[in-house]
C-alpha cells in the first residue's frame, strides 16, 4: 500500500534522495504522492496526482526531508488528501500508513482549534500531535497521541524545529537504514539497500526519535528507552532490473525457471524440519490471501493426499477458526511480502495460541519472517510487479517438496521441481510462446474467460482466473470442474474461451468430461495437458510431473494473462486500484 521514505544527514539534496526512494517504492502501487523537507525551521513540500514517472523536484536544498506514495482509504485521490501534511504552524509534517479507526471522534474536538485541509484520517493524527506538542517535546507528544489512536498505523513526523524524523508503528512495516553520519527509514527494505545494509526492524509498539548521527528506540508504551538491534544484512539483495524485458511481469515470469532449479535444490533440513512440526501436530492449517491463498489451497490438497489432516484458510477470514486454534496444530502462513495484514493478524493469534508457526516468504527480514517459528525463505529475488507470479510458483515447489517428504519421498520431489524448471524453460520461447500470443490476441476483447480443474488443478483454475483479471481487467472465474454443473455452465456462450487445466491424475476422465459439457454449450476449449485431445479446440502440452504439473500449467497461465493484458494496451506492471502489499484492513 503506501510508501514511505525519509532521509536525515550530511547530504543537503535530501528531496532527491526521497524522490529516489519513493521511485523504488512505486511498484507497491499508489495514485498520488508527495515529498517534504525543512527549509529553517519550517516546511516546504510538493505533492501530486498520479505516477512519479519522470518526475523531478524543485524543492530547495535541505539535509532532512520526507515523502510517501499513496494509496487512497479516507478521502479521494487530490492533491489535498496527498501526503505528507503539514501542522498549522508549518513545522511539524507526517506521512502515514494505516488507517486512524477513531478519526471521527478526534477530529470532533480538534476541529475547533485546528485548520483542516484535507478528508484525511492522517492530518486529524498530526493536529493531535501538534496539540499535545504544545506542552512537551513532539518525540513525546507523538507517544502520546499514538497511544491515542486506534487501528494498525505507521507514522512517521518531521520534526522541522529539531532535525529530526520521529517513527512509530503498530501493523504497518517500518525499516530504519542506518548510515554514516546520516539515516533513512522506508516502508520497505528494497528502498534502502543502495544506502546501507545496515538496519533496524522497526517492531510494533516502538517509537525512534531519528537524527543525522543517531537512533534513538523507545517503548511506545511506557516510554522505557531500548537498546537499538543494528542487523547486518548479509546477503545479496538486488534491486531488481527490466533488462531485455518489457515489463516486470514478463521478466518475473521468465525468472521461473532459476528459481525453480534452485528449489529443487533446496536443503533436505529445512524441508524435515517443517515437516517434523505437521507429523506432529494434529492438524495444520495453511494460511495466504489472494494469490497466496491458492497456493495454500494447493498445499492443502497435497497434504491431505499424504494422509495428513489439512485445511486451507483465506487469510481475510481466518477469525472464524480462532476459537478452534490449538498448540498441537501448526500453521503454515504463505506470502510472498511477509507483510499482507492478514497473514500478521493471523500470525498475532497463532502465537497468542502457542501455535508453532512456519513463514514462507519471500522477504528475509518482512514481519511474517521475523515472526515464525521456523522459516522457508522462497528464494525468488524482488518480485516488482502488483500480479504475483514467480513467488506462486516457487511456493507450490516448496509444497510438493513438503508433501513428498511426508511420505518418505522428498528426492522424486525434488526430481519433479527439476523437470518442472525444464518445463517451464520450455514454455518461454519457440512455439508454445507464439501460441500463447496468437490466442492472447484471438480472445482478447472477450468480456468472461473460465478456467476449470479439478484436485490440484482447482487452485491453479483460480489463481489463471485471478492473474487474468488482475492485469487484463477482463471477467474471468475459476471453477473446481465438477461445481460446473451446479451453475457456472450457464454462462457459456457461444466462443467463450474455457481454460481446462488436465494433468494426468485421477482427475482426467472427469475433467475432459467439463471439456465435453462446456463445448456441446460453444465453449471455446482451451486444453492444458500432457495429451491432446479431439475436445481441445487449442492444446498447450505439458509434459507429466504428477502433482508438479501444476507449475508449467501455471506458467501458461501467466503468459496468458500477460499477453492479454499488452493485447489490450494494458500495462500489467501496475493494474488499476491494486497495491503490491496489502498493509492495512
Ligand atoms: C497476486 O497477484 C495479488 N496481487 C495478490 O493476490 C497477492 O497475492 C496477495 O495480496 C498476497 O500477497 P502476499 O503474498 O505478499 O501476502
Amino acid at each position: 500500500m503506501c510508501g514511505i521514505f525519509g532521509y536525515i544527514g550530511k547530504k543537503n539534496h535530501a528531496a532527491e534522495i526521497v524522490l529516489d526512494g519513493l521511485k523504488k517504492l512505486e511498484y507497491r502501487g499508489y495514485d498520488s504522492w508527495g515529498i517534504a523537507v525543512k527549509k529553517g525551521t519550517t516546511i516546504k513540500r510538493e505533492r501530486h496526482v498520479g505516477k512519479i514517472g519522470a518526475a523531478k523536484t524543485k524543492l530547495p536544498v535541505s539535509n532532512l526531508g520526507l515523502g510517501h506514495t499513496r494509496w487512497a482509504t479516507h478521502g479521494g485521490v487530490t492533491i489535498g488528501n496527498a501526503h505528507p501534511h503539514v501542522d498549522c504552524a508549518n513545522t511539524l509534517c507526517l506521512v502515514h500508513n494505516g488507517i486512524v479507526e477513531n478519526f471521527r471522534p478526534l477530529k470532533e474536538k480538534l476541529v475547533k482549534k485546528h485548520k483542516f485541509l484535507s478528508e484525511t484520517d492522517t492530518e486529524v493524527a498530526l493536529h493531535l500531535i501538534e496539540s499535545k506538542a504544545q506542552k512537551q517535546p513532539v518525540a513525546r507528544a507523538l507517544r502520546v497521541a499514538f497511544n491515542q489512536v486506534t487501528g494498525m498505523n505507521a507514522f512517521i513526523v518531521l520534526n522541522a524545529k529539531k532535525d529530526e524524523l520521529l517513527a512509530v508503528k503498530n501493523g504497518s512495516p517500518l525499516v530504519i537504514g542506518v548510515g554514516k553520519g546520516e539515516n533513512f527509514i522506508a516502508s520497505d527494505l528494497w528502498a534502502l539497500l543502495d544506502h546501507t545494509n545496515r538496519v533496524i526492524f522497526l517492531e510494533d509498539g516502538q517509537l525512534a526519535q531519528i537524527s543525522a548521527g543517531q537512533v534513538k528506540l523507545f517503548d511506545a508504551a511506557s516510554g522505557k528507552a531500548l537498546k537499538p538491534q543494528v542487523k547486518r544484512l548479509d546477503w545479496q539483495a538486488q534491486q531488481s532490473r527490466l533488462g531485455r524485458f518489457h515489463h516486470f511481469m514478463e521478466k518475473e515470469i521468465y525468472d521461473q525457471p532459476k528459481i525453480l532449479d534452485d528449489l529443487s535444490r533446496l536443503s533436505p533440513g529445512t524441508i524435515a524440519s517443517v515437516t517434523r512440526l505437521i507429523k506432529k501436530a494434529d492438524k495444520t492449517f495453511l494460511l495466504g490471501c489472494g494469490t497466496a491463498s491458492y497456493a495454500a489451497l494447493f498445499g492443502e490438497y497435497l497434504l491431505n493426499f499424504s494422509g495428513y489432516d489439512a485445511q486451507a484458510i483465506v487469510g481475510s477470514e481466518f477469525q472464524k477458526f480462532a476459537r478452534l486454534l490449538t498448540p498441537k496444530q501448526a500453521f503454515l502462513m504463505l506470502s510472498q511480502s511477509g507483510e499482507t495484514i492478514d497473514v500478521v493478524d493471523a500470525v498475532n493469534l497463532a502465537k497468542k495460541k502457542k501455535m508453532r508457526v512456519v513463514g514462507i516468504t519471500n522477504v528475509l527480514g518482512s514481519t511474517l519472517y521475523r515472526k515464525s517459528d521456523l522459516k522457508i525463505l522462497l528464494g525468488a529475488g524482488q518480485e516488482v510487479a502488483v500480479a504475483s507470479t514467480k513467488a506462486f510458483t516457487a511456493k507450490l515447489a516448496i509444497l510438493t517438496q513438503l508433501a513428498y517428504q511426508l511420505n518418505g519421498n522428498l528426492d522424486e520431489a525434488k526430481k519433479l521441481i527439476a523437470q518442472a524448471a525444464r518445463a517451464t524453460q520450455g514454455l518461454l520461447s519457440g512455439k508454445v510462446r507464439a501460441d500463447i500470443k496468437k490466442l492472447a490476441t484471438k480472445i482478447k476483447d472477450e468480456d468472461d474467460i473460465f478456467a476449470v480443474g479439478r484436485l490440484t488443478s482447482f487452485p491453479i483454475a483460480l489463481e489463471t482466473a485471478l492473474k487474468i483479471k488482475e492485469v487484463s481487467y477482463a471477467h474471468a472465474e475459476g471453477y473446481a470442474g465438477g461445481e460446473l454443473k451446479h451453475g457456472p455452465i450457464a454462462l457459456i456462450d457461444q466462443g467463450t474461451p474455457c481454460i481446462v487445466i488436465a494433468p494426468k491424475d485421477q482427475s482426467l476422465t472427469d475433467s475432459l468430461s467439463a471439456a465435453h459439457e462446456l463445448k456441446a454449450r460453444g465453449g471455446l476449449i482451451i486444453g492444458i495437458s500432457p495429451q491432446n485431445d479431439p475436445v481441445f479446440d487449442v492444446h498447450f502440452k505439458v509434459p507429466d510431473l504428477k502433482e508438479a504439473s501444476a507449475i508449467p500449467a501455471a506458467v501458461i497461465a501467466q503468459l496468458l494473462a500477460y499477453d492479454i493484458a499488452v493485447a489490450r494496451g494494458l500495462n500489467p506492471d501496475k493494474p488499476r486500484n491494486l497495491a503490491k502489499s496489502v498493509t492495512v484492513r
